[in-house]
């Protein structure tokens, strides 16, 4: 089902190349005079020109090789080959559920019946579909996409027969192993990597880049990180707190170092260096790849990837990244739960999070400096919420929240996730909600993959007029619009951070919406509510 959808309103343009769209766009600002505020709403007209031509979209995966690799990879094959397959309880046909643009819808509003018409989400504005996006990657694993989907254990069997010529003559490229960031126990499956010093590593990636884009023919590459959980990395000044210096550490390799000459700049690199034991993380490194040659680049893991010296890389070149770690099951209800709670006036006091999973990942998960990372990422993602009610939480007040990781082999791809909100009620009352999930990690990731690189392609192809402006502006490189998939937004400096469910599910749809001059979603239906 696809719909073709035309604005009929003079400040909206069809061009043969692009959707042009005047836009007001109404803010208030808030100020505090004792104790009064005084709130001063503004409105400034805005064009947005959106593009209308869809690229031959190519992503490149890091960990191409493992679950959410093997798994879309799979699923976009099986979608478009149409495929169909027998399972205990009947036929199954491919889908995209779980995907925001392929499988949610928006209001357009009401039609002439009265009734809402909805539309699906992925046609409001010209998107890439899913079926045509062209896949490559690398990972530290050989293994071909057949083998590899089947160690993953997630898809139906009688499908991975189905599928499997199409995968196993796709072959990740060698990739980037610096053992220490990744648990000791993904040793085994490290076969395919690459060698030479930092620099040459990063080279290579941008020449695999390369390749891919002349030899498949596609337009535009996105570059996204769906490989182990990394240690965090160590912050230090003059290593990754800038992009000059961050490109100067992958120059000066420790491991390579006496090839170089010394000069006292070198010198004092070195020893910034050599007291922080150089650190550079895999997926930093190919984040640096990526700006460098010009592809957004997404990070669905944990770590700190974007490290200050990435990120201003990735400014100073207008190139989109955006993160981290993909907002797949438990968090993303906690996102729901957590804000109807506190949006009810409902106070959570104790939210504890337990997960049991049996796939490489919750191998690589029960490593204690692996582990520390999902934990951070999975922990913050209430605070926002929290902030905004101070009648509930005084300030600096937060909930009790525990996260708990477990492997456990046998359950495989198919994790568990257990939680237990406690919450202060009216006069002391206490309400306890204990929840009990289970579901295919990777079939919950996958559709995620798909919706950030698309929404982040539509981007590339949106800018923006400010008022009073000659020229049209890009979004900033920050990709925070991202957030709604992502269990730690990364936003741009001093912009709010967003985890709460349906305002960011809002923000993706009424900037859509805005691209087609139509003003935001409100769901007021005065017209129903008058006399
Ligand atoms: P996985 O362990 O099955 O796959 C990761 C792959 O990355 C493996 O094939 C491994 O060989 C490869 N790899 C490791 N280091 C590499 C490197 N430096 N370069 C290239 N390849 C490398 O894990 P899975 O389940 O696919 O998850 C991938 C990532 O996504 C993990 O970090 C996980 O925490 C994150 N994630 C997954 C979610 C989900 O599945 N629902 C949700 C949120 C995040």
């Amino acid at each position: 089902m696809t719909e073709n959808i035309r604005i009929n309103n003079p400040n909206v343009k069809y061009t043969d190349t692009h959707i042009e769209a005047q836009y007001c766009y109404h803010t208030s600002a808030v100020r505090r005079d004792g104790d009064t505020l005084t709130v001063t709403p503004s409105v400034s007209e805005l064009e947005f020109r959106t593009e209308r031509r869809v690229p031959r979209l190519g992503v490149m995966l890091v960990g191409w090789g493992g679950n959410n690799g093997t798994t879309v990879t799979a699923a976009v094959l099986a979608n478009r080959l149409g495929l169909t397959w027998r399972t205990k309880t009947g036929e199954q046909k491919a889908n995209y559920y779980g995907s925001l643009f392929q499988s949610s819808t928006v209001c357009l509003g009401p039609g002439p019946d009265g009734k809402e018409v909805n539309i699906p989400f992925r046609d409001l504005l010209p998107m890439v579909h899913p079926n045509d996006i062209v896949f490559d990657g690398w990972d530290i694993s050989s293994m071909d996409l057949g083998s590899a989907m089947e160690r993953a254990e997630v898809l139906d069997w009688s499908l991975q027969e189905k599928l499997r010529p199409h995968m196993s003559c796709l072959r990740p490229r060698a990739s980037i192993y610096i053992p220490e960031f990744i648990a000791a126990n993904q040793v085994g499956r490290a076969d395919n990597i690459l060698k030479g010093t930092m620099a040459e590593q990063v080279e290579q990636i941008r020449a695999d880049i390369q390749d891919f884009r002349h030899s498949s023919g596609v337009e535009k590459v996105i570059v996204l990180w769906t490989a182990n959980t990394e240690r965090f990395c160590d912050l230090t000044a003059g290593v990754n707190d800038t992009a000059k210096n961050l490109l100067a550490a992958i120059q000066v390799d420790l491991t390579d170092l006496f090839s170089f000459s010394f000069t006292l700049s070198f010198f004092i690199l070195f020893l910034c260096l050599y007291q922080s034991g150089g650190e550079v993380s895999p997926s930093t490194l190919f984040a640096v790849a990526s700006i460098l040659e010009g592809c957004a680049y997404i990070n669905g893991s944990p770590q700190n990837t974007f490290v200050p010296g990435a990120i201003e890389l990735a400014v100073e070149r207008n190139v989109f990244i955006a993160g981290d770690d993909f907002k797949s099951g438990q968090t993303k209800i906690k996102s729901v739960l957590v804000d109807f709670l506190i949006s009810a006036g409902i106070k959570p006091t104790s939210i504890v999070s337990y997960n049991h999973l049996g796939n490489n990942d919750g191998m690589n998960l029960s490593a204690p400096q692996q582990f520390r990372s999902k934990e951070i990422s999975k922990s913050n993602v209430v605070d926002d919420m929290v902030n905004s009610n101070p009648i509930l939480y005084r300030k600096g007040e937060k909930p009790d929240h525990c996260v708990v990781i477990k492997y456990v082999p046998y359950v495989g791809d198919s994790k568990r996730a257990m939680d237990e909100y406690t919450s202060e009620i009216m006069m002391g009352g206490t309400n306890t909600i204990a929840m009990h999930n289970t579901c295919e990690d990777s079939l919950l990731a996958s559709p995620i993959i798909l919706d950030l690189v698309l929404l982040t392609e539509l981007c590339q192809r949106v800018c923006v007029r400010p008022q009073g402006s000659e020229t049209f502006q890009s979004f900033h490189s920050v990709l925070a619009i991202l957030s709604f998939m992502c269990k730690a937004p990364l936003v741009p400096p001093g912009a709010p951070l967003v985890n709460a469910y349906f305002r960011q599910r809002a923000c993706i749809e009424n900037i859509m919406r805005a691209c087609l001059g139509l003003p935001p979603q409100n769901h007021m239906h005065l017209e129903h509510k008058l006399q």
